[in-house]
């Protein structure tokens, strides 16, 4: 079931959560401690997924961008692009590979992507991109929002790098509102998903990867501030789209 969210004004979020003790102790570590993980846990990431999102991952990722107004032609950025799985779907649309490129601070991640062809990888960081100002007509980011340093600062470098009218799309987990929602899926991405990565993986980290995944979920900013800081990046038409009170699609227009 999906819904168009009104959002409330609020204040604009910096870091899209306060440190987590339990990984790391600061904001070095923390860059550290993400890259080290995803590095680790690479070759388990998209087995683990099919689980996670049981195996609709493809399907819904291809509908977002569609729903965020990706067409045939025109040329991608996807930020956090991990082992490509975003990256794919957009391909399909966009009809060449060439026209996309996929920057992630993760070298083992991009490694194991299984892109088309043509397709430019690069190392980089949502809040730096290596790219030039209005370059690209679609960025995208998936599931890599909770692991900026800084959302103004990321969201101000999607803004530089996009032409003008250009496209955002960003796609994220939210923490349910309500409690029953909530515990259920603590219960399967902090319980579930881990056990099932301790029987599957090739890493132990991939158990602790999924952990991390729902304490930064229930740790993250709440959505009217995520849009409110989109706002603050220079975005126009700014609007959440959320299935099943879980999945949410931030949407948005450089102006
Ligand atoms: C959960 S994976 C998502 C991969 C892919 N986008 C998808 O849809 O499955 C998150 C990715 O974000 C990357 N990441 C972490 N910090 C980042 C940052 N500051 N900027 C961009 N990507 C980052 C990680 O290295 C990882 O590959």
């Amino acid at each position: 079931m999906r819904e168009d969210v009104e959002s409330t004004i609020d204040c604009v979020a910096a870091a899209p959560h306060a440190p987590l003790p339990t990984y790391y102790a600061d904001k070095e570590q923390r860059r550290e401690y993400l890259t080290t993980i995803f590095d680790n846990t690479a070759a388990d990431y998209d087995r683990i997924e099919r689980v996670l999102a049981l195996g609709s991952g493809a399907w819904y990722r291809k509908k977002a961008l569609v729903r965020a107004g990706l067409q045939h032609g025109m040329r991608v950025l996807d930020v956090g692009v991990g082992t490509g799985l975003l990256t794919k779907e957009a391909v399909r649309i966009v009809g060449d590979a060439a026209l996309l490129t996929g920057i992630d601070p993760s070298v083992g991640m991009m490694k194991n992507a299984r892109v088309p062809k043509g397709v430019v990888l690069l190392k980089g960081r949502a809040e730096d991109i290596p790219m030039e100002n209005a370059s690209v007509d679609f960025v995208t980011m998936g599931y890599a929002l909770r692991h900026v340093d800084d959302l103004l600062m990321a969201f101000s470098s999607f803004h530089r790098v996009l032409k003008p009218s250009g496209r955002l799309c960003l796609l994220e987990i939210t923490r349910p509102e309500y409690g029953i929602a909530r515990a259920l899926l603590k219960l399967y991405l902090r319980g579930v998903i881990p056990a099932i990565a301790r029987l599957v993986s090739d890493s132990r980290e991939t158990a602790r990867l999924f952990r991390y995944y729902w304490d930064t979920i229930d740790a993250c900013a709440p959505p009217a501030q995520i849009l409110e800081t989109l706002r603050a990046a220079g975005f126009r038409d700014v609007r959440r789209q959320v299935t099943f009170g879980i999945f949410s699609e931030y949407q948005a227009i450089r102006c």
